[in-house]
């Protein structure tokens, strides 16, 4: 048993997708969130640098937070730095590729699957990658769709410009006749009204957060990391931006849970 937090980071609000399945599902844990809108986006950056930024924060966590365990709750630097932290750390530390193609697998019935990310990601072939790896036979459709993640970290996620720019971006995955479309950037669930719209109904959106929280759920059984203490755990909020801002947007993408919110600065 382990009760120190579990460490989880992002871009800016995307990663909070995933902090709410988490929350959802293990209610006891603690949780340190910290979101780098001092320095988003990180999609147009070059994986070096966001692999940099990647280290940087999960030394954070870990160093001044103690955590147990570290979610790289961002597509963007899981595809950058994923192997590289979990050589450098000698706690868990998981990502959101693998289990967002896991849930895409388990839902698409015509064996075509669309992937949507940011130009980082989608460019650094991780998420071709981990399909090949898993032996499936389904034709996969990558496509970025840089501009989402600003949409989202502006408090615009349903006006006609964010529409319009869906319609732009998607044409390829709709295009290819997906019946299934993975929402690989974590931002990009609070687009699923636009995007939902834009695919059609007959097209399942899925999204990493659940089946990345289920992947700590069973790290924490097996490595018997879980939380002693019953009840509902702590979380805390730490932004590298306008920590004014994270509680007013996050408080209404996420939940009201979102009141103190920590300022943190680069030196
Ligand atoms: N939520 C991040 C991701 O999953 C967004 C990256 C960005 O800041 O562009 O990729």
């Amino acid at each position: 048993m382990d009760d120190r937090a579990i460490g989880m980071f992002d871009s800016g609000f995307g990663g909070l997708t995933v902090a709410r399945a988490l929350i959802d599902l293990v209610p006891a844990e603690d949780l340190v969130y910290f979101g780098d809108t001092g320095r988003y986006p990180y999609g147009p950056r070059s994986l070096d640098e966001v692999r940099e930024f990647a280290r940087q924060i999960t030394a954070m966590l870990v160093e001044r937070h103690d955590v147990k365990m570290v979610v790289v709750a961002c597509n963007t630097a899981a595809a950058a730095a994923l192997e590289l932290l979990r050589f450098e750390h000698d706690i868990p530390i998981v990502g959101v590729v693998d289990p967002g193609v896991r849930a895409a697998l388990a839902a698409t019935r015509n064996r075509r699957v669309g992937v949507i990310g940011t130009v980082g990601t989608i460019g650094s072939g991780a998420y071709q990658r981990a399909v090949r790896s898993t032996r499936a036979e389904v034709e996969l459709t990558c496509s970025a769709c840089p501009g989402f993640v600003e949409f989202v970290e502006r408090g615009e996620t349903d006006s006609e410009q964010v529409h319009v720019l869906a319609e732009r971006l998607l044409a390829p995955v709709k295009d290819a006749g997906v019946d299934t479309l993975l929402l690989g950037c974590t931002h990009y669930p609070f687009l699923a009204r636009t995007i939902g719209d834009v695919m059609g109904r007959e097209v399942v959106l899925v999204s990493s957060a659940e089946e990345t929280a289920f992947e700590v759920l069973d790290i924490l059984e097996e490595t018997g990391l879980g939380r002693r203490t019953a009840g509902k755990g702590r979380h805390r909020w730490v932004s590298s931006g306008d920590v004014a801002w994270f509680r007013s947007l996050g408080a209404r993408l996420f939940g009201p849970e979102i009141e103190n919110v920590e300022a943190w600065t680069w030196d």
